[in-house]
Order: C-alpha cells, then sequence, then structure tokens
C-alpha cells in the first residue's frame, strides 16, 4: 500500500534532515577523498537513521542505500535511499542538499520522497497518487522554447563524465537561457517537477539520486529518459518539463 509507505518515508526523511540540518555548518569529519568527490561521517549516520526508521515499520523489506544495503535480500518490496544528496554542498557549507528516499515493489517505485531540510520543502509523490510539495499539488514547467529554458547539467564523478558534460554544457549554453550547477541531483529532479527548471541532465547517475525524483517528474507531467550503464544501478539521465524537445541531446 503505496499510502502507507509514503507515511514512512516521509517521517524517516524529516527525522534524517533535523538530524542533518543541526550538524549544518559545524566542524563536519570527511572520511574519504577523491578526486571529485568526498565521504564524510554523516553520510553514514544518516542512512543509519532511516535504516532503523524503515525496518521499525518494515522489518521484512530490503533496503538499497548509497552507504550499504541491509533488511531482507528476498523481499519484493525495496527503499532506495539517498541520506544525504549533495554531500558536497554540505561539506563546504552550502545550504543545498536533501534526503532521497524511494519505495520501488517488483522493481517498479510506487512512492518518493525528497526533503530539503534548509529550506523545509517536503516534495512527496505515490503512485496512483498525485506529486506534491509541502501537501501543495505541482506540475512541471510549460515552457516549450529551448530559448525560454532554464536547467541543469550534472558533472558526475569521473574524468569522463565531466568532459562529457563540459561538451554538453558548450553545446546547450548558447541555446538557453540559463544552464546552472547546483550538487545535488535529487533536487535537480524534485525542481523539474515544480517547474523550477525546465530540465536537468547527467551522464552517470545512480539509482538512490533518481529514484524518488523520477516518479516525481513523471507524475508532474515532465519525462524521463534514462540509458541503462549497470541494469537497475547505474544510468544517463534526461528529465525535462515534458514539452521541452530535447532529442538532440544523447548519451553517447
Ligand atoms: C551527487 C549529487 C550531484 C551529482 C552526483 C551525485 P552525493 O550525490 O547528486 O549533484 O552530480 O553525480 O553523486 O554524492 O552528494 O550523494
Ligand atoms: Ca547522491
Ligand atoms: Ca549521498
Amino acid at each position: 500500500m503505496p499510502t502507507d509507505f509514503l507515511a514512512t518515508a516521509i517521517e524517516s526523511a524529516l527525522e534524517a534532515g533535523d538530524f542533518l540540518r543541526r550538524h549544518f555548518g559545524t566542524d563536519i569529519k570527511i572520511e574519504e577523498k577523491f578526486s571529485y568527490d568526498i565521504k564524510i561521517e554523516l553520510d553514514k549516520l544518516a542512512q543509519e537513521k532511516i535504516t532503523q526508521s524503515i525496518l521499525r515499520d518494515y522489518p521484512g523489506h530490503q533496503i538499497i542505500g548509497e552507504e550499504g544495503i541491509s533488511g531482507a535480500k528476498e523481499s519484493e518490496v525495496c527503499w532506495i535511499v539517498d541520506p544525504l544528496d549533495g554531500t558536497v554542498n554540505f561539506t563546504y557549507g552550502i545550504p543545498h542538499f536533501c534526503i532521497s528516499i524511494a519505495v520501488q515493489q517488483s522493481g517498479k517505485t510506487v512512492a518518493g520522497v525528497v526533503y530539503d531540510p534548509i529550506r523545509e520543502e517536503l516534495f512527496t509523490v505515490s503512485d496512483p497518487g498525485l506529486p506534491k510539495l509541502n501537501g501543495r499539488v505541482i506540475k512541471s514547467s510549460p515552457r516549450s522554447f529551448l530559448s525560454d529554458a532554464v536547467g541543469v547539467i550534472g558533472f558526475s564523478r569521473t574524468k569522463e563524465t565531466i568532459s562529457k558534460a563540459t561538451e554538453l554544457f558548450f553545446n546547450l549554453v548558447p541555446k538557453v537561457r540559463k544552464i546552472r550547477f547546483t550538487g545535488s541531483a535529487a533536487l535537480d529532479l524534485a525542481y523539474v517537477a515544480c517547474g523550477r527548471l525546465d530540465f536537468y541532465i547527467e551522464q552517470q547517475i545512480q539509482i538512490w539520486d533518481i529514484a524518488a525524483g523520477s516518479l516525481l517528474v513523471e507524475k508532474a507531467g515532465g519525462k524521463i529518459i534514462t540509458k541503462t550503464i549497470v541494469k537497475g544501478k547505474t544510468f544517463g539521465l534526461k528529465a525535462t518539463n515534458g514539452v521541452l524537445n530535447l532529442d538532440f541531446v544523447t548519451f553517447d
């Protein structure tokens, strides 16, 4: 029952959001550094909180999170969790990050939540149901001309994806009103769903970044196109408001 799943997803996201908000702007413990990314202790701690909260309500379910897998492997219901989307922003004190939680039943996303604890914006969706921002129904933008469009390109975290995204940036920037770089894929999708952004494109993105946000976009009237890189896990993704023609953007 998606409605019950949604209630648990909301409760878990709000709890983790409070936790992250309390730690925002404090001394952050960096656990690992990579060329284009970092991992912090709070990534794991936030996932632990969310895991406990989900398993409290649904002890027989599985959880696939960016920070690890737990619960029952054989369950047909799987919770897809990014406990902190926008870790680099968070660590550098940039107040743009979120928690993303989706529920998949037999591989189909049936509920999703994206929560921005700084702005206290809670994006929710269930299938069947309407996508909402803080309880109000949202829809994607009606802008159909590329010259009016504002969108995001994500750079992912490898030399190859950065170079492809740079090429795409040079291709798109003269054609659109503005390109933005935000650092949170799940919020990018939520912003496409509520009409703030007209598109969002990333060359290589993980299921926990996009599961909740993709359902928000689709139910809000937008369109999601993915190219599978690793089945069920890694994708190239193009999200639009549903009317903008971005067919010329490919993943090859
Ligand atoms: C990252 C953010 C970023 C996107 C990266 C993701 P993280 O997630 O969503 O916007 O460009 O591809 O990995 O690491 O902050 O959870
Ligand atoms: Ca993420
Ligand atoms: Ca993350």
